[in-house]
């Protein structure tokens, strides 16, 4: 059955959800901000939950084999990539897991590669845990956010270095890379003999025709020595559910991980892996549609920042635009977007104070009111 885009053109008021996203500023604000969507869940995954729920007993309970089976075949006929059952770590979350890699793999003032503006926890990871960060500035190069490669082999290349962190499709500049920059990515991993974390959240949310590779399927060194990590969560909208999942090929580094999260990190919600199930295993009509849609928003975007002195690179993946708003040359320019009505992520949490990031995962009739609002501030202070 074909998922119509007025799914996703539907208004769902979260006022009295709790959501992060709608609490956060005055009613008067479109909020952009937190990178979860406003549009409703796929009926297989409310489905899956309600039945769930229907249940009535809660109890401990364990990663269902349905849920390792969808996986290993999205894993397979997305990405071309055979994983075994025994390879998946079960979590409840995505960042807990970069946290605990970052902390199990590295000691006390290694230095771990990050290159970025990128999502604040793998910033943040190496920063609270007493590592080095070793950041590597990423550059518009061609149009696309790309790691300068002379820093990057000179992060990498530093006497204490032991991690990499990779953000893939990249969060906040959108992103895709191709195989053979991850190959240089990876000759640099194995140059320097270092662990990577890829962080493949995103992966999901292609907006161009282009391929996901994941890290660890180039090659089998690559395998050997990556934890990637992936989830529903961005994709299908479930984020308050609690799932996500590691694959570790490399068996000594992944009976270390699940050692040391034993007991720190709880396993998953039992309603989370109803979710997560229901969606591998049916979600994929209403993910085409939710692409479809998303690129329509992106194109929307890109068509009315155009015609300001705003900026955008290409944003090949996610629903989150980094926006350069240096040109305005404003002091502040996150409240400049919240006085004109429009609640964004300030671009200084993730490394650059110049950028905004807005996140266009709801309807477009929002969409276009937050781009109208934001054109008219433009205007009230005579900057464009
Ligand atoms: C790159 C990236 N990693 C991780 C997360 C959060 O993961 P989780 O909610 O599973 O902890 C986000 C959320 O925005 C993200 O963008």
């Amino acid at each position: 059955m074909d998922v119509s885009s007025s799914v996703f053109d539907t208004l769902i008021d979260r006022s009295n959800m709790s959501s992060d996203k709608w609490s956060k500023y005055p009613e008067s604000v479109i909020p952009m901000w937190v990178a979860d969507m406003d549009f409703d869940s796929p009926g297989c995954i409310k489905s899956a939950l309600n039945q769930r729920v229907d249940d009535g007993v809660y109890g401990y309970t364990h990663t269902p084999k349905a849920l390792i089976e969808a996986i290993r075949a999205h894993l397979i006929k997305c990405y071309g990539w055979t994983v075994s059952a025994a390879d998946l770590v079960h979590l409840p979350g995505l960042v807990c897991a970069l946290h605990l890699s970052v902390r199990v793999f590295s000691k006390e003032g290694e230095g771990i590669v990050v290159p970025g503006p990128v999502y604040y926890h793998l910033t943040k990871a190496p920063l609270v845990s007493g590592r080095e960060l070793i950041g590597v500035d990423m550059v518009i190069q061609d149009g696309r956010w790309l790691p300068d490669m002379a820093q990057f082999e000179a992060a990498c290349a530093q006497s204490n270095s032991k991690m990499m962190l990779l953000c893939n499709p990249h969060n906040p500049g959108g992103t895709v890379y191709t195989k053979a920059e991850l190959l240089r990515f990876h000759a640099l991993a194995k140059q320097y003999d270092l662990i990577v974390v890829s962080d493949e959240i995103h992966c999901d949310l292609i907006l161009d025709d282009l391929p996901h590779v994941p890290f660890a399927s180039l090659n089998q060194d690559a395998a050997d020595r990556t934890i990637t990590l992936m989830a529903p969560s961005k994709t299908f909208n479930i984020a308050g559910l609690g799932y996500a999942f590691a694959v570790i090929e490399n068996t000594a580094l992944r009976q270390t991980f699940k050692q040391e999260k034993a007991g720190l990190i709880p396993s998953p919600n039992m309603l989370g892996l109803a979710a997560a199930t229901a969606a591998y295993e049916d979600g994929q009509t209403w993910h085409r549609a939710l692409l479809v849609y998303l690129k329509g928003n992106r194109d929307l975007i890109v068509d009315r920042i155009a015609k300001t002195p705003l900026k955008m690179a290409n944003l090949e993946a996610t629903y989150l635009a980094w926006i350069d708003v240096s040109a305005l040359e404003i002091e502040d320019p996150f409240q400049f977007f919240l006085d004109a009505g429009v609640g964004v992520s300030n671009g200084k949490d993730f490394g650059n104070p110049n950028y905004v990031r807005l996140n266009f995962g709801c309807p477009q009739s929002i969409l276009d009111q937050a781009l109208t609002r934001i054109e008219e501030a433009l205007i009230k202070h005579h900057l464009m």
